[in-house]
């Protein structure tokens, strides 16, 4: 019988985390689909971490990232170097995922190719072209070239339909939750090399996002400064992203304060081990967004807009921008307040449930014709 060659097609560390789930099960059925991963390395340290957690083996590494490395580089390398691959491989699908500079640039390269490209996470919208920069366009983009849309919620389906796409959506849940699951399941995990104080609350926090550079990440480096020296009863913990824009800011601010805990990138599985010991997040990421709340944790998002409002309406996130005062306030509220940190620890579950990969692989099994 001939088989459903699938393509997929990831650079950094949240795309890797959330394509794991699919390339395990594609590989679960060997005798339908022949599975081929091509890794751009947009991201090298931090994806690699990922790699070999889920122990995928790519069969291309296009090894592209460089330090500090700008838009235009990045997306014209990724776009001429998919075109090689498209031209061994010659795929039935490709499949990308989100909204990364490497989803972009490999659908884009797909559809030059006149591949049919499967969009992981399609449909995320915040309606602002310029937040977050350039995550808001690349998806956008991604969409408009894709052929299937696997879609995590409703409302990421309704913003696919509202835009003029109607066909070959599939609601999938979101896969980020697959690998959580599985990842807490099969990989327990000792966090006493961070030497966290067990008698101390921990704040988990991170940040990375491009809108946030320079001002903004230095407001929320003052606002950790204050609540360490209001709360002795708290400490943070921040896995300080490889970007130098980040890294320069954050260690320049936080760097030798008392219970401020810098640390590298954490591997998946002690992160989401940190995620449960932790008492409150405060982040920017997309990823800990969705995880965080299947986690019970309540979720202040670092932003001032999200294309994940699903947490937000079920009470669980909240908002809280860069704004010194407004994130000292709010994280003040939830330490003061046991009734209103309960409001926001419930575990809900908006984003998926654990199957998410099943539905895609379905998904494709029944839809592409060879
Ligand atoms: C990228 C994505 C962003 C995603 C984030 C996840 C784009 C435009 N941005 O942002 O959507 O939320 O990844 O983390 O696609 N670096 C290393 N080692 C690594 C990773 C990064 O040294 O393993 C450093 C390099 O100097 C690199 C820089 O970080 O040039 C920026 O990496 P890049 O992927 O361009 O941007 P991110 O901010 O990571
Ligand atoms: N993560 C990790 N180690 C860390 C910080 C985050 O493994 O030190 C995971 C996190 O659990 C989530 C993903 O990385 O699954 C999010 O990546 P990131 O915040 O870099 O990107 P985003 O989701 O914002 O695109």
């Amino acid at each position: 019988m001939k088989k459903i060659k699938v393509l997929t097609v990831f650079g950094t560390r949240p795309e890797a985390i959330k394509m794991a789930p699919v390339v395990m099960e594609l590989n679960k059925y060997p005798d339908i689909f022949e599975s081929i991963v091509c890794v751009t390395a947009q991201h090298r340290q931090m994806l690699d971490q990922v790699l070999e957690l889920f122990n995928i083996k790519p069969d291309f590494d296009l090894n592209v990232m460089k330090p500090d490395q700008d838009l235009w580089h990045l997306t014209s390398e990724v776009l001429l170097q998919m075109k090689d691959v498209f031209e061994k491989i010659n795929p039935h699908i490709v499949l990308v995922h989100g909204d990364t500079t490497t989803t972009l640039a490999a659908s884009l390269s797909a559809f030059y190719a006149k591949i049919p490209v499967g969009h992981v996470e399609a449909g995320l919208r915040t309606f602002n072209k310029y937040y977050p920069f350039p995550e808001e366009i690349n998806r956008v983009v991604a969409d408009a070239v894709s052929t299937f849309y696997f879609a995590p919620t409703q409302r990421s389906v309704d913003n696919l339909n509202n835009s003029g796409i109607k066909d070959n959506i599939f609601l999938t849940g979101n896969t980020v939750i697959d690998a959580l699951l599985y990842t807490v399941e099969n990989h327990k995990v000792d966090l006493s090399a961070l030497n966290l104080e067990k008698n101390l609350k921990t704040i988990l926090l991170t940040s990375h996002r491009r809108e946030n550079f320079g001002k903004p990440l230095e407001d929320i480096c003052t606002a950790v400064r204050m609540l360490v020296e209001k709360n002795s009863d708290i400490q943070v913990v921040y896995p300080v992203h490889l970007n130098p824009n980040v890294r320069k800011t954050v260690f320049e601010m936080l760097e030798g304060i008392s219970r401020v805990k810098l640390i590298d990138p954490l591997d998946y599985a002690p992160f989401a081990s940190l995620i449960k010991d932790s008492h409150i997040i405060l982040t920017d990421s997309g990823g800990i967004q969705e995880e965080a709340p299947s986690l019970g944790k309540p979720v202040l998002v670092l932003r001032d807009e999200t294309e994940r409002p699903e947490a937000i309406d079920y009470g669980t996130v909240r908002l809280v921008g860069s704004n010194t005062e407004k994130i000292v306030n709010t994280v003040q509220e939830l330490l003061d307040s046991e009734e209103n940190y309960k409001k926001m620890a419930s575990a809900v579950n908006p984003y998926g449930d654990g199957f998410a990969a099943k539905r895609i692989i379905e998904a494709i099994r029944n839809n592409i014709v060879i």
